[in-house]
């Protein structure tokens, strides 16, 4: 697939038949990511994404030959939802993944999101500081272009690491997000983008229209893993 320079970022498009070939090459490269950095420098930190598309992801690590105790994980954005609903990102992620492997609890990094916007982001400001450069971030893509919590018309400080969101168009209304400096400071980014409803966010993005997920790269290149569906090619 043709590749695309917008403002420095390189992001690179691969299309794959179905959802499940979108999740098997996503692992495959999370995988590779992880024994690289594991040999280099005894640590692989991976943001996690929220939403389901990156569930068949999750599922397919859990299997993994890998030391799962050289791993952290992060959240690219959390809900302000209560501790155990079970609609927060991190929820969903432990169901679906981290439940089910052994990265020691004190190297997983959920947002305190219960605690209110502001107060969460603050937080977790300091955690990602600390934890920057990532080795992967994984996102996905809303049908309007937003990644992460950060959504069209919503104004974000450039530089600031982790934002407090509200009046999201997704609900819940109150979330927590990296910003853009945090989400592009990687070895690699993964936007996973699966089904027909994908469809319009991939066009306008890959014709250059001002959506929150083109602003996410630089240093990171940006590797996109759409199905045909998402795609919408034949
Ligand atoms: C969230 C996610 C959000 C998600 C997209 C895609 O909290 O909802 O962070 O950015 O990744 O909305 O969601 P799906 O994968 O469920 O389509």
């Amino acid at each position: 697939m043709n590749n695309q320079k917008t403002k420095d970022i390189q992001t690179y498009w691969h299309l794959y038949d179905d959802a499940d070939a979108v999740a098997r090459e996503a692992a495959d490269r999370i995988l590779k990511y992880a024994a690289e950095a594991i040999a280099d420098r005894g640590v692989f930190r991976l943001v996690l994404a929220g939403g389901h598309t990156p569930e068949a992801t999750y599922r397919l690590l859990v299997g993994a030959d890998t030391d799962w105790s050289r791993w952290e994980i992060y959240f690219g954005d959390e809900r302000c939802l209560p501790i155990n609903d079970p609609d927060r990102n991190s929820i969903i992620a432990d169901n679906t993944f981290l439940n089910a492997v052994s990265i020691p609890a004190a190297n997983i990094y959920p947002v305190n999101s219960e605690k209110g916007a502001e107060v969460a982001a603050k937080e977790y400001e300091a955690v990602v500081k600390a934890a920057l450069p990532f080795d992967v971030v994984v996102l996905g893509i809303g049908e309007d272009g937003h990644t992460g919590s950060l959504f069209p018309r919503q104004k974000h400080l450039v530089d600031q690491l982790v934002c407090p969101v509200h009046n999201s168009p997704k609900p819940p209304s109150d979330r927590v997000t990296m910003g853009v400096r945090a989400l592009s400071n990687a070895l690699d980014v993964l936007v996973l983008a699966t089904g027909e409803g994908k469809r319009d966010a991939i066009q306008a993005w890959r014709d250059g229209k001002s959506v929150p997920i083109a602003e996410i790269g630089n240093p990171a290149p940006v590797n996109v893993l759409m199905d045909r569906a998402a795609s919408g090619e034949r």
